[in-house]
């Protein structure tokens, strides 16, 4: 057994508009998480963007994410171990960190444990960790990824992203937890609002498929969550038209928000600078970030050998 493996994973957007829990798109913006066996005291170590915001004890679920490849391989758990995360991404802010957590934690103890769990168990099991598999799909298998559940199992097909594309991101300075953001959705949605959602979900797995992103304005539309989660966003439809004025495609929400996302061919310093100013005209301050997909997704190697 290996002593040290790490993890880098990248960030992610999800939903997409009308894609709720289904579809996910990897950011070029990474978390790296070390786990090693040290023989000493279990230790948590969180650094890097909004340290202060992680819990940094035996309870974070990158380690619980640890203790479960070790419980669920029969391997047993080393006695000291310190799982290290160097953060990227913002907090519980629409961009999947709490499921690169989850990932890394899985990924670096299956490697430590000479892989006995595939990349699909890793997502099966990071799903019912996370509760949701948009995101960590996307992390996992890098691209845009179409997430299925069946039962316990995950289903999946990843598409490449035009490298055309890019998205700029306004993270607002305050956080929305993903629990309160789904707590507020309703229980049963009409049948018209069914078609709506499932015919421009379609539209939008077609455009990315076949790169017809003139298709996206019309497909990044939501009627499910979004109506919804704007209320809990000051400032949210000011933001999304600042961003449409000033050139973008499509502006959907990052996720259960509170960031938004704008994807756009060209424009991006403009539609970035508009978008900040709408959100400033609400008092909330937000960092702007333009990025792109992330074709790759998970890596993860020992610090012996350096594999996949
Ligand atoms: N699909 C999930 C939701 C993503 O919208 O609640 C949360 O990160």
């Amino acid at each position: 057994m290996s002593c040290k493996a790490t993890a880098r994973i990248p960030a992610s957007t999800t939903n997409l508009g009308p894609g709720f829990d289904v579809l996910g798109l990897a950011l070029q913006l990474y978390s790296t998480v070390t786990l090693e066996i040290t023989g000493e005291d279990t230790e948590v170590v969180v650094s890097g963007v909004d340290f202060e915001k992680i819990p940094s004890t035996p309870e974070h679920s990158g380690f619980k994410a640890v203790e479960t490849i070790f419980q669920r391989s029969g391997i047993p758990r080393p006695k000291g171990m310190r799982l290290r995360i160097e953060n990227g991404i913002p907090a519980i802010r629409g961009l999947g960190g709490s499921g690169t957590a989850i990932l890394g934690g899985l990924l670096t103890a299956n490697e430590l444990c000479d892989t006995p769990f595939s990349l699909s168990d890793i997502l099966d099991i990071a799903s019912e960790i996370e509760g949701h598999p948009d995101n960590v799909a996307a992390s996992l298998y890098g691209g845009m990824v179409i997430s299925v559940q069946d039962g316990k199992r995950i289903h999946t097909i990843k598409l490449d992203c035009d490298p055309a594309l890019h998205l700029v991101l306004a993270i607002p300075e305050f956080t929305l937890s993903t629990q309160a953001a789904r707590d507020i959705l309703p229980d049963t949605v009409k049948f018209s609002d069914a078609i709506y959602n499932i015919s421009r979900c379609s539209l939008l797995v077609a455009s990315i498929a076949t790169g017809q992103l003139d298709m996206l304005a019309l497909s990044m539309k939501d009627v499910l969550h979004q109506p919804y989660r704007s209320n809990l966003i000051p400032g949210f439809d000011e933001v999304v038209e600042a961003a449409s004025a000033a050139g973008a495609l499509s502006i959907t929400l990052s996720g259960a928000g509170p960031t938004i996302a704008a994807f756009c061919l060209n424009n991006m310093e403009i539609v970035g600078k508009q978008m900040k100013a709408a959100f400033m005209r609400h008092n909330i301050p937000c960092e702007i970030k333009v990025l792109r997909a992330d074709p790759e997704g998970a890596r993860v190697w020992t610090h012996d050998k350096e594999n996949r």
